[in-house]
């Protein structure tokens, strides 16, 4: 394979914390994976609560599990926690780190870097989460993703470059904040060709093989216009991936749009 070349383009659904029993995400699971069952070109990842995922996991060959964050370290005396190795003993081969509603619980970008490292050490793929709260005329927010990406992969090699997907979330268009506006593919356009250089920055050509993922409402309506023009390589959804239904015709826009 060459050094800049994407793999599959990727929808990975986060549910944060839905739904509300065992039961209820073993259908939405099933009705999800009986919608793509066609689906070839395009690689579905899944994010449920912790609980959820071992039952999934015996589900869908098709879906790939992932997890909505882990912790850094061995097994040992964290309560409460849950290890990148113990998910990847489990099936799961994703993780979400530094989502906007963890930073807002008090995670820095030091603990991000620190899960991802010992994610990457495990064999989970992390998909980091970035993206500003606001943005302003002077447009220092392009400075807050910098330093978002500098902090949370510092540390991380070349070699491992090609595991890592970057997730670009504007906070101020994700459907759980309050007053939301729209981002436009050309937001998101923007956003990534500047994360791109700062990855280019950091691991030379072995960062073209950054997946970049566009996630804020993201939906049957705006996938495909994202997908086209956003400057991405997939979607991170949230509030959709909870309707089968919808999330599937997302897939599968991306599957059209796979060459
Ligand atoms: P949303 O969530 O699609 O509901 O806006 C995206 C996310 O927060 O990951």
């Amino acid at each position: 394979m060459t050094k800049n070349k994407i793999t599959k383009k990727i929808v990975c659904g986060n549910w944060k914390m839905n739904p509300r029993s065992l039961k209820e995400a073993e259908k939405l699971f099933n009705d999800t994976a009986k919608h793509i069952s066609d689906i070839k070109k395009t690689e579905i990842v899944a994010c449920p609560p912790f609980l959820y995922l071992e039952k999934l996991k015996k589900l869908s060959k098709k879906i790939i599990l992932g997890a909505q964050d882990d912790f850094p370290g061995d097994v040992g005396a964290f309560t409460g926690e849950v290890s990148a190795e113990m998910l990847y003993n489990l099936g799961v081969r994703y993780v979400i780190l530094g989502h906007s509603e963890r930073r807002t619980l008090g995670e820095s970008n030091l603990d991000i870097n620190k899960k991802i490292k010992s994610s990457l050490a495990m064999g989970l793929k992390p998909i980091l989460c970035v993206g500003e709260r606001e943005r302003n005329d002077n447009h220092d927010y392009f400075n807050l993703i910098k330093m978002q990406l500098e902090e949370a992969l510092e540390g991380v090699s070349k070699t491992s470059a090609a595991k890592i997907i970057i997730a670009y979330e504007p906070i101020w268009a994700i459907s759980s904040t309050k007053n939301r506006k729209d981002a436009t593919p050309k937001d998101s356009s923007e956003m990534t060709i500047f994360i791109r250089r700062v990855l280019f920055d950091k691991f030379g050509p072995d960062a073209g093989r950054i997946r970049i993922l566009y996630g804020g409402s993201a939906n049957p309506r705006d996938a495909e216009d994202f997908l086209k023009d956003g400057g991405v390589d997939g979607l991170l959804v949230g509030r959709a991936s909870l309707d089968a239904k919808k999330f599937s015709q997302i897939v599968k826009i991306c599957e059209a749009l796979n060459k």
